[in-house]
């Protein structure tokens, strides 16, 4: 396990371009499955969670290919669709491949995904939603049987909770095939309208994507294509509120205003100067900045619970009390315990946090428990007085393409060792 020295009080300057969505980018990859034939993507964040999606695509027989951010999958002749435990367990998005994989070969055996510990994860509608499909699903000894042989008829499919992931399953599942499947209360993240554009780029018939009524008429074949990956609002969240803790400016590029406006009227509310353009923003940050009154994560596009930890963290040297509420996972504050060890004066109760800001963090020992906790403890440490050692920082890489030199060239003091 590696971790993260780093000399806090640095204040933040510069100018950063952002990097390709992870949560864009795995759906995606497992859509590469469908094609017959040569996929291109670009902007392909280097994390280990893309590493995972490709160990996974190569065990299936795919050839893929990366030349720095452009990444090219060829699936036509491949034929797998078993996936071993040891690269299902590494990451919760390595379900969208279930999908993905029956719809190609008619059947998928996978073991269940592993992933952020972030309460219990059940797969339910994910499963739910494949048998309308037509599939056949079993789970014997950890292991998820489906048999999806027929192509499906038409279906309605109405999801009891807006899953991303569940969404994607669907259109993966239903893009191939006979028939048309209609969702009804699908997720609307942005990331779920990128994975249709670029199926649809492929041949792919899907219409609502980014609403909450998708359609999906399935058609016989899917050809190779190339796309872009969306950019990652919650590294611009990360950017963002680590800026506003740490004091600084930054002017990010690649970003979609209404993806990042959650983050930026909070953060303009709390004191920032925020000028957004059409494909950037600018920060500044200086003086007393306080606190917001209260905030609730909730599916797209309200706050994201992705971004929850960045805000906690910075709130907790914000003037006042702010009150956040994650409403998506049960489980998603043990990074609070951590940043209390940096000083911060947090109370939790069930999925509720109080923060009160202090004057100044402190640096300390800590340890990250899952992606976005740590990263947001990177930001706290970094806006601390004193040294700070963050333990277990494989999480983080998980998600930020080399976070350490992401803030080391704005002026921080971070080292990897
Ligand atoms: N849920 C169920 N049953 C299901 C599916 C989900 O009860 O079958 C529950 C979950 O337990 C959770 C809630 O529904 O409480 C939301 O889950 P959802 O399926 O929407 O999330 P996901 O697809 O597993 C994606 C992101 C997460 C992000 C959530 C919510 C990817 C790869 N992951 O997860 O990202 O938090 O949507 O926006 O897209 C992260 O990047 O750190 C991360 C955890």
């Amino acid at each position: 396990m590696s971790s993260f020295i780093i000399n806090g009080g640095k204040h933040l300057v510069g100018e950063k371009t952002v990097t390709g969505a992870k949560n864009g980018i795995l759906p995606l990859l497992a859509a590469t499955y469908l094609c017959d034939g040569k996929v291109t993507i670009h902007n392909c964040p280097e994390l280990t969670d893309v590493s995972t999606s490709i160990g996974i695509l190569k065990h299936l027989g795919c050839k893929c290919s990366r030349e720095k951010s452009v990444l090219t999958v060829d699936s036509l002749g491949s034929d797998g669709f078993i996936i071993p435990e040891r690269l299902m367990r590494e990451m919760r998005s390595s379900i969208v491949f279930l999908g993905a994989v029956a719809a190609k070969c008619g059947k998928a055996v996978m073991s269940l995904p592993g992933g952020c510990e972030l309460g219990p994860r059940p797969i339910d509608i994910h499963i739910d939603a494949l048998k309308r499909l037509g599939a056949d699903i079993e789970f014997t000894n950890g292991q998820i049987i489906c048999n999806m042989p027929e192509p499906t008829g038409d279906c309605d499919i109405h999801l009891n909770f807006p899953s991303v992931g569940a969404t994607e399953n669907i259109i993966l599942a239903a893009s191939k095939g006979k028939g048309t499947t209609v969702v009804h209360n699908a997720a609307r993240e942005p990331e779920i309208k990128d994975l249709a554009g670029m199926l649809n780029s492929a041949g792919a018939d899907i219409k609502g994507a980014g609403t909450s009524t998708v359609l999906i008429k399935g058609v016989n074949k899917l050809h190779g294509t190339e796309h872009t990956v969306m950019p990652d609002r919650i590294v611009a969240a990360s950017y963002l509120f680590a800026v506003a803790m740490c004091k600084g400016k930054i002017t990010l590029n690649n970003i979609i205003p209404e993806h990042i406006v959650p983050f930026t009227s909070c953060l303009y509310d709390c004191g920032c100067e925020v000028k957004l353009g059409e494909s950037s923003v600018f920060l500044k940050s200086g003086g007393t900045l306080k606190n917001f009154d209260s905030i609730t994560t909730q599916p797209f596009p309200g706050f994201p619970t992705d971004a929850g930890p960045a805000l906690v963290a910075a709130a907790s040297v914000f003037k006042g009390t702010g009150v956040f509420v994650e409403n998506i996972f049960d489980s998603r504050f043990r990074y609070i315990g951590e940043l209390s060890r940096l000083g911060a004066n947090i109370r939790t109760v069930g999925r509720t946090a109080v923060i009160t800001g202090v004057k100044r963090l402190h640096g300390a020992q800590v340890t990250a428990h899952d992606l976005r906790g740590g990263a947001a403890l990177v930001s706290a440490s970094m806006a601390a007085d004193g040294q700070t050692e963050i333990n277990n920082i494989e999480f983080i890489d998980r998600g930020y393409e080399h976070i350490e030199d992401m803030f080391s060239s704005l002026g921080a003091d971070i080292k990897r060792c």
